[in-house]
């Protein structure tokens, strides 16, 4: 798959671009502050719908566009996929809201033309983005390494949204009923109708968690393997906070030598053990005021022979786990879709030393298309820039070399 044209209206630095995209490897080099990352943030939009990097997708629309008023940010990508053309178009749009001129925000997203839902629109186009900032997957807290996960299945399963979006929505409103009935008492009856959605919605969320986690490792510990020229074994460890396959009291505090295989258990039975398991901790619940289990509590963690990265790895081990990581999302993306992702990698190159750089050229060998930005086009192997065309980014502008 590959993207064949952007065009962006008024989405952060660019108030207009309109760019063709040649089906290959290519490079885009500027100075600080040009905006590459930008490019890259609005293809990697057309895949997800959200930034990888805003708070808000506020955010994007261009300082410049109007305080008061209509305001448009704007991203069209025409892709192709197989033998499919497709246009899908993002508008950000900020309004005042008519009743007291607050301005309110929403997006809405095209395919072909048509006003879709996202969902409708997730998994026409797939990306797979390698950022400086990635290493806190592994480094940061458990937040990170769900959004990881979210992101990656999303891009798959547009069951997997819906459910994502049903099961925030019923956990913010259990939530309040929690703190409602802590502070006010009232009938604990009123929880049952929340803690049913919360069940379905979250045994789906985990059918595909389990299912996805376990192909993902399946492609990293054998590309992780080939980096380290076998001497670490990656594993990626589940840890759901409801654990529809109990582990022995004490073991968790063990080297977990035994993956747990939770691959035979069913979406119905995670449904009934986390409704029952619900039930029994609702009195605690109630005084906390918080649903304490559940995906949204979810873990995962990385083990390179069977040593936790995140507590114990070296900066250099979580690189590279975390390069395994990401190639196996584009391998694991082609298994489940039969394209390959297109490929955005900001400042990966200075990221890598000189070996992992050639092992990354390497992978990338099957795509499609791959665009990479770096400041320095020295970064790159001067063999592989006389093969790939380098694009100048300077004040909002980009000029083909
Ligand atoms: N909503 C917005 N409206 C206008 N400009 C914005 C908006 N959001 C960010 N910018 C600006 O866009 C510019 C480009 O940022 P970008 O991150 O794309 O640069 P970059 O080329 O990747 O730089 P670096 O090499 O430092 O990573 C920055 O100066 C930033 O302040
Ligand atoms: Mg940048």
């Amino acid at each position: 798959m590959h993207i064949t044209h952007l065009s962006l209206t008024n989405f952060r630095s660019f108030s207009r671009l309109d760019l063709d995209f040649p089906r290959e490897i290519f490079l885009l080099v500027g100075d600080n502050a040009q905006g590459k990352t930008t490019l890259l943030e609005a293809i990697y939009f057309l895949s997800t719908f959200t930034s990888f990097h805003a708070s808000s997708d506020r955010q994007l629309i261009s300082f410049t566009a109007p305080n008061s008023g209509i305001a448009v940010g704007r991203v069209v990508g025409e892709v192709q996929r197989g033998n499919g053309q497709h246009r899908i178009e993002v508008r950000l749009i900020r309004e005042p809201n008519g009743v007291n001129g607050n301005l309110r925000f929403r997006k809405e997203v095209l395919l072909d033309g048509v006003k879709r839902k996202i969902n409708e629109v997730i998994g026409v186009f797939n990306a797979v983005i390698f950022l400086p900032q990635m290493a806190r997957i592994i480094e940061e807290g458990p937040s990170e390494r769900r959004r990881f996960l979210d992101t990656l299945i999303s891009q798959v399963s547009p069951q997997y949204v819906a459910h994502l979006s049903d099961y925030g929505q019923t956990l913010s409103q259990r939530n309040a009923l929690l703190k409602q009935l802590a502070e006010r008492g009232g009938d604990t009856g009123q929880l049952a109708v929340w803690d049913g959605m919360l069940a379905r919605h979250g045994a789906a969320i985990m059918r595909e968690r389990i299912r996805a986690i376990r192909e993902v490792e399946a492609e990293a510990k054998r590309i992780h393997y080939d980096l380290t020229h076998g001497r670490e074994v990656l594993r990626l460890d589940y840890q759901p906070a409801y654990d529809p396959l109990p582990r022995p009291e004490g073991q968790m505090t063990l080297p977990v030598s035994a993956p747990a295989d939770r691959s035979g258990i069913s979406q119905s039975e995670i449904e009934a053990g986390l409704l029952v398991t619900l039930k029994q901790l609702q009195r605690e619940e109630i005084a906390r005021g918080v649903t304490t289990i559940g995906p949204h509590r979810d873990e995962l963690r990385f083990l390179s022979n069977q040593v936790d990265l995140g507590e114990y790895g070296s900066r250099g081990q979580g690189r590279t786990a975390l390069l395994a990581l990401k190639l196996a999302e584009v391998a694991w993306l082609h298994q489940r879709t039969g394209e390959w992702p297109v490929l955005l990698l900001d400042e990966t190159m200075s990221e890598l030393d000189t070996g992992r750089r050639a092992d990354l050229l390497g992978a990338l060998s099957e795509c499609d298309q791959a665009i990479f930005t770096a400041t320095d086009v020295s970064m790159f192997a001067e063999s592989f820039v006389a093969q790939h065309p380098v694009w100048q980014v300077a004040g909002g502008m980009v000029k083909m070399g």
